[in-house]
């Protein structure tokens, strides 16, 4: 995609921005029951996730299928409770909130899911599922509430307006509901926007102006950004950092640049060789994820959750001890005892 004219996101000195998000040892446990078992253990969804976003922060989640992106995602919306850990918002903990302040919260983070179509409701116009947002954060005037959604389905391209306020979702394209999907996820003027793998279910002629777009968003709104994303040429054009998720964890987090350039875990360097272009920014995907299988997260490798697949083992200690986060460079950590 990086052939179709996407430039590099800039990268400003985080030290300079205050914080908005924290997210703190997070845990996010699904109880697994059998038929006539009952309780046969926890799928260690997201176990032990710390990480701080930057106000205007965008970051890059990446990691194979089932790892547990969405779910830490749905715990930083609020959807899911967390089994332990904190998620601070502006140094509060989120789970904490009165069911106002959690109001509060829920217009303060915008949520564009993977398949826009899905995402919306199908007996609603497009006017309604934008005001239902406003009318739940407290626009109770309804001038107000309409100038509102006309500014925001313009500024997402929705446009001329009365070509679309009136339609249901069914009779949109699906660039044009990921659109609206976007638009609703705008309407309340958020701080962090969670993008969880937005483009991968359009036409690849939408996409590249689906990200266009969101990049544009979150320039003019100073927006925090999570996107996770299969697709690494992408990364670099919306994202500072880039964290690898591998079973339930974040092993290894670093400035985009330094992580393609220099890749430390050996499981984010078998993702980027495992991408066939030899430039790493221009693969459209990491298709080809490491040999062997991803873990049980029901019961987790001891040690380290990769060493079973490592080539770089060290026997004797990857199998028995997690490894704690090493710094490697500026800004950049990995989980993997190659470094201790
Ligand atoms: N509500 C739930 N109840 C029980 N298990 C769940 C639930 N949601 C997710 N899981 C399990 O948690 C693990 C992580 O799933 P998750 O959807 O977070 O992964 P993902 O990284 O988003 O995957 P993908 O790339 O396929 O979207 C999986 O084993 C999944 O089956
Ligand atoms: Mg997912």
């Amino acid at each position: 995609m990086s052939q179709v004219g996407l430039d590099h996101a800039a990268s400003i000195p985080q030290q300079a921005r205050p914080i908005l998000l924290s997210v703190q040892e997070l845990q996010v446990w699904f109880e697994l029951r059998r038929f006539g078992f009952g309780h046969a253990g926890y799928v260690h969804a997201v176990d032990g996730v710390s990480f701080d976003l930057a106000e205007g922060e965008a970051v890059a989640i990446v990691g194979e299928s089932g790892c547990g992106k969405s779910s830490l995602m749905k715990a930083i919306l609020g959807l899911y409770k967390p089994t332990s850990g904190r998620i601070l918002f502006q140094g509060q903990d989120i789970h904490q909130f009165s069911k106002e302040r959690k109001r509060w919260y829920h217009s303060r983070v915008g949520y564009v899911q993977q398949d826009p179509f899905g995402a919306l409701p199908p007996f609603m116009p497009v006017r309604r599922i934008l005001e239902e947002p406003l009318i739940i954060s407290g626009v109770k005037n309804k001038n107000e509430r309409m100038e509102r959604i006309r500014k925001s389905m313009e500024e997402v391209k929705l446009s001329p307006v009365e070509d679309f306020i009136e339609k249901y979702p069914h009779m949109l394209s699906g660039g044009q509901q990921q659109r609206v999907v976007i638009a609703r996820a705008m309407i309340t003027e958020p701080k962090l926007l969670v993008a969880d793998e937005p483009v991968s279910m359009l036409d690849a002629s939408v996409r590249v102006e689906i990200l266009k777009l969101l990049r544009a968003l979150q320039e003019r709104h100073n927006l925090s950004v999570i996107y996770i994303t299969h697709d690494l040429s992408t990364v670099s054009y919306f994202s500072e950092r880039i964290f690898v998720m591998y079973a339930g964890r974040l092993i290894e987090k670093a400035p985009v640049h330094r992580l393609i350039d220099h890749p430390a875990h050996p499981y984010t360097q078998a993702l980027l060789t495992g991408t066939s272009e030899p430039d790493a920014r221009n693969a459209l995907s990491y298709k080809e994820v490491p040999p062997g299988e991803p873990p049980s997260l029901v019961k987790p490798p001891q040690g380290c959750r990769f060493h079973p697949r490592c080539v770089r083992m060290i026997g004797g200690e990857c199998d028995v001890n997690e490894p704690p986060e090493f710094t490697v460079a500026d800004r950049h950590t990995v989980s993997c005892w190659l470094y201790k």
